[in-house]
């Protein structure tokens, strides 16, 4: 690893929680999203995954009409390319930057290891990386501060990516509330500093994480880049929100080509340990109790790994001028599916205490993907009980041996805003 002068890491957070507002999820039985008629084949894309499996339980094929992404979309990149990852340590950078490499780009990554959850988990990820590729000058890993203005100028010089997928932030909806300044530090002020390079240098195309928590005051059920988003309700949607806004900014001073994505809560293999459904398998197969909010019949959208990858590659290859667009499923799962799904990949069953609903909490949240599949031809492919099925292999087969078992206790499971906890997580008292 690639150290340059002056990086440093930012302070820790003590509270693990849910990226984002939705704590929900989808399977078999679920509502199809109405606006987003899912049933045509990815347009041509280098970004293709390998072995997505579309099995009995894909909800989204048998609803509405056929019809083609629109004809008038920005033509794929075809070309090499060389690819800044930041925040290519965590969950989602290091999935892209495996699929990059995987396709013949160039990948440069540079994160800053901060211990936001288990720093393990992060090298681990790198590890593999570096394993997958020991002798490949593809690619180049850096540990520093997206903040840190010299450390970044002296990366932007050396290795002059055109491309850049900015994927590192501080997640996290509750230690946003407790500690706002390091949000608007990695948040705000990483993601105004890369966009001042990748103007200064030329980039092509900047893809940045946003969030499904910019909904935050949505009343809707379906959510649409369409609605007004200017209600978040923590630190950490603000964020995304403020990043959203000076993205439109550098594109309109500089005609820099950028695309927010807001992603619904992502799962699978390597996942966050913060989040809930890594905290379902993990609570299921250690025998620890769960609360459950309310009858177990509020759904959310949770989108597999690698339809996330998959988008986001979509989004690299397309230099929109300007655009944000949802990244989930499209459709939802209830909390009683999802904990049966748990159970029957885990094979033990749940001890789960029912308490009363909470206020506030919405019965069914969920993205709207049309606009994704119009503009990048993107629709998520892996049922989520096919998900899952993954997700407990990898945690039974390779979570232990691979991460040291640094499963930290945890305090809760979900985020908070929008959609309000439908389930939480104490200590075991059965354990
Ligand atoms: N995972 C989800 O469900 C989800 C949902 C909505 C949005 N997002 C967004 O997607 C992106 C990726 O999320 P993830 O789940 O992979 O999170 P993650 O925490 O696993 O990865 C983020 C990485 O960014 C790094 N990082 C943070 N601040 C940095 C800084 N100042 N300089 C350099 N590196 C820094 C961290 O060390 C970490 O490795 C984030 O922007 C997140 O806000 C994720």
């Amino acid at each position: 690893m690639k150290n340059f002068p002056g990086s440093e890491s930012m302070p820790t957070l003590a509270i693990l929680d849910e990226d984002s507002s939705s704590s929900g999820d989808d399977t078999p039985t679920t509502t199809p999203n109405p606006r987003a008629r899912t049933t045509v084949a990815h347009a041509a894309s280098m970004a293709d995954m390998a072995g997505l499996s579309l099995s009995d339980d894909d909800d989204s094929s048998e609803e509405g009409e056929r019809r083609a992404p629109r004809a008038n979309t920005v033509p794929p990149h075809m070309g090499h390319k060389k690819v800044l990852v930041t925040g290519g340590a965590g969950f989602v950078g290091s999935n892209v930057a495996e699929q990059l490499l995987a396709r013949g780009d160039d990948v440069v990554i540079v994160d800053e290891m901060n211990d936001y959850y288990d720093v393990r988990i992060k090298e681990n990820n790198l590890r593999r990386l570096r394993e997958m590729y020991p002798e490949d000058k593809r690619l180049a890993i850096y540990r520093g501060d997206i903040c840190d203005e010299d450390f970044m100028l002296q990366l932007f010089e050396k290795e002059r990516p055109q491309w850049v997928c900015h994927m590192a932030a501080r997640a996290g909806v509750r230690p946003s509330i407790q500690d706002p300044f390091v949000y608007i530090h990695s948040n705000i002020r990483g993601t105004t500093h890369l966009m001042e390079l990748s103007h200064k240098f030329g980039v092509k195309n900047f893809v940045f994480a946003s969030s499904s928590s910019v909904y935050g005051g949505s009343k809707s059920t379906f959510f649409s880049e369409d609605e007004n988003v200017d209600n978040p309700v923590s630190p950490y949607a603000a964020s995304k929100k403020a990043c959203e806004l000076l993205a439109y900014t550098y594109h309109h001073l500089y005609n820099l080509n950028v695309s927010g994505l807001r992603f619904f809560t992502v799962y699978g293999p390597r996942g966050r340990p913060d989040m809930a459904p890594f905290k379902f398998i993990d609570r299921v197969s250690r025998g620890l109790e769960l609360q459950q909010f309310g009858d177990g019949s509020s759904s959310r959208d949770y989108t597999y790994i690698d339809d996330i990858v998959d988008g986001v590659l979509r989004a690299i290859d397309r230099p929109n001028k300007y655009e944000m667009f949802n990244l989930g499923k499209g459709s939802g799962t209830s909390l009683k599916e999802f904990l049966d799904i748990v159970q029957s990949h885990v094979g033990k069953k749940a001890i789960i205490k029912i308490m009363p609903d909470q206020p506030g909490d919405v019965p069914y949240t969920c993205a709207d993907v049309s606009k994704a599949y119009d503009l990048l031809g993107y629709r998520a492919t892996v049922p989520f009980s096919e998900g899952i099925r993954r997700t407990v292999d990898w945690y039974m087969n390779d979570y232990g041996k691979n991460s040291g078992s640094c499963i930290e206790p945890e305090t809760q499971a979900n985020g908070m805003g929008r959609a309000p906890s439908f389930a939480e997580i104490r200590e075991a008292v059965n354990a």
